[in-house]
């Protein structure tokens, strides 16, 4: 797969593709949608399990130092004020009182705009790939608009959380172009929050969980005291995670439901945790690339400090080339014994754990790799997503589209065709294949029009191979033709050769 190139085409593409073939749906579409909330059809909910299960199976079952979780999305209320999160779980937002649209004041740039150092007004943007052209554009037609002479000075876009309260007058609102309605930012709390039992009151409110993260922490003293685990240790888990998020947007990369695959890796106190860190970005970038994502697509933020979320000591996000732009797919941050103290603090339960080998008792510090998996699906789909051309049936040159993914994640592994569907003998075989190959993948029988164009409607959807069943099959050798997604090429193999070939591919 390649690193995809910023583009809102592909963004549209990609959405487009999802909605045709069933990959994913604006929740609740018959009633216009639900802005934030996405549903996966058949091939979403393959591609999603098939990514969830490749990290469980690479950090969970194939480590003997990590254990499973799966906690509940409701927690009793004092976790949240214990992590943090009732207090200081928010986004800075601003409103725009003329639209009521609202802007999260972090994604809303400004500039003043100066002609030989005389400012003549301001310009905002909404974070976007493009900003400072569209600002330098705005600036360019204020200038012409108020038949300015001289040169425009370059323009210098800051975050509307960095305004002065006297600017917030000046600079205009997006949604409208004029300056006077927007307010100043305002804390906006996150999380959704709920009642559970009979009673209506205060004492039932309850949160849905932001972060899968606190349902570890707060089963850290049951796991172990398990006994099973011994310093270096990790938990993970996958979850649903909500977040009544400001401005969710480009597809499923920001919403309000997602899930997350969180690690929290209890370590020493005195454990060089810098190297630790280190090791997990690391090892985090090369699952990346495992499942299929462009080594060159993912790059490396360090947080500085005065941006650390107020749990971390140290934060570095893998990035990746989303159609919208380099963007944070995986956050990997040093939380220090934060966490584990805060919830010794509040329950009054000792988060100590005796270390065997240090011999020594202490509350651990953690390293916390934290994942999306909604995230970690538009990656793969952006980096599969491919138009080429290749000749059809007739040898005529066509345009065709498809999904580059890894084997080990497509939705559909393998489709198999009999080349005729009026020919019971070809018919026969390739069903007893297809039910022989389906006790072990998802794979798919299709008998449905021209070759050319099944081959083409599985590509469409990443399906990595095509095995056909022809007259060579029935009448000579019993081999099948293994067509290849990406180069088209085929070859014949025997049913031994493909069975171990799929293996080899998919589970590998
Ligand atoms: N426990 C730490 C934590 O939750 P985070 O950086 O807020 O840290 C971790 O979230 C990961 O969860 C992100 O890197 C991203 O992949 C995913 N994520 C966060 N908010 C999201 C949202 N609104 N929609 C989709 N994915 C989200």
């Amino acid at each position: 797969m390649k690193a995809p190139a910023p583009s809102d085409t592909l963004m549209e593409d990609i959405v487009g593709l999802c909605k045709r073939r069933g990959f994913i749906f604006q929740s609740s579409e018959i009633y216009g949608g639900y802005n934030g909330f996405y549903d996966y059809g058949p091939l979403g909910v393959e591609l999603r399990n098939n990514i969830k299960q490749a990290w469980w199976r690479d950090f969970v079952q194939c480590r003997d130092d990590i254990e499973g979780l799966d906690s509940t999305i409701i927690m009793h209320p004092k976790i949240w004020k214990a992590s943090g999160h009732v207090d200081g779980f928010s986004d800075p937002m601003v409103d725009c009182k003329e639209s009521k649209l609202r802007y999260r004041a972090d994604q809303l740039f400004f500039a003043p705009v100066s002609v030989d150092g005389e400012t003549i007004g301001y310009v905002s943007v909404v974070e976007c790939i493009d900003q400072q052209e569209v600002a330098e554009k705005a600036a360019a037609e204020m200038k012409r608009k108020m038949a300015k002479q001289g040169e425009l000075d370059t323009i210098k876009l800051k975050e509307y959380t960095e305004a002065k309260p006297e600017q917030y007058e000046l600079i205009p609102s997006p949604a409208t172009g004029k300056p006077g309605s927007l307010t100043e930012p305002r804390e906006f709390k996150l999380m959704f929050e709920t009642k559970v039992g009979p009673l209506a009151d205060d004492a039932a409110t309850a949160y849905l969980r932001p972060e899968t993260a606190q349902g570890i922490f707060a089963n850290y003293k049951n796991i172990v005291d398990t006994g099973r685990v011994k310093i270096p240790f990790g938990i993970a888990q996958i979850g649903k995670a909500f977040r009544n998020e400001i401005t969710p947007r480009n597809f499923i990369f920001r919403s309000r439901e997602f899930e997350q695959m969180e690690i929290e890796y209890f370590i020493s106190p005195s454990a060089d945790w810098k190297t630790l860190h280190r090791e997990w970005i690391d090892t985090c970038t090369d699952w990346l690339v495992s499942i299929g994502l462009p080594r060159e697509g993912i790059s490396e933020d360090i947080h500085p400090g005065d941006k650390l979320a107020f749990y971390s000591q140290a934060t570095t996000d893998l990035m990746f080339q989303f159609p919208h732009g380099e963007q944070e797919l995986w956050g990997i941050a040093c939380r220090s014994d934060y966490d584990l103290k805060q919830h010794q603090e509040h329950s009054g339960k000792s988060m100590t754990i005796f270390d065997e080998t240090a011999k020594e008792k202490y509350v651990p510090h953690v390293i916390e790799p934290s994942l999306g998996v909604d995230r970690t699906l538009l990656a793969v789909l952006s980096a599969a997503y491919t138009e080429d051309e290749v000749p059809n049936d007739k040898g005529k040159v066509e345009k065709r589209i498809l999904l580059k993914f890894s084997p080990k994640i497509a939705p559909v592994k393998a489709a198999i065709f009999p080349l005729l569907k009026n020919k019971p003998e070809l018919v026969e075989v390739a069903k007893r294949l297809h039910k022989k190959l389906q006790r072990r993948w998802n794979v798919f029988y299709d008998a449905s029009g021209a070759i050319g164009r099944r081959y083409r409607r599985q590509d469409e959807i990443g399906t990595p191979f095509g095995i056909t069943i022809d007259f060579d099959t029935i009448e000579k050798d019993s081999t099948v033709t293994l067509r290849d997604r990406d180069t088209c090429e085929q070859r014949r193999v025997t049913e031994d050769e493909l069975i171990k070939f799929l293996e080899e591919q998919i589970d590998g």
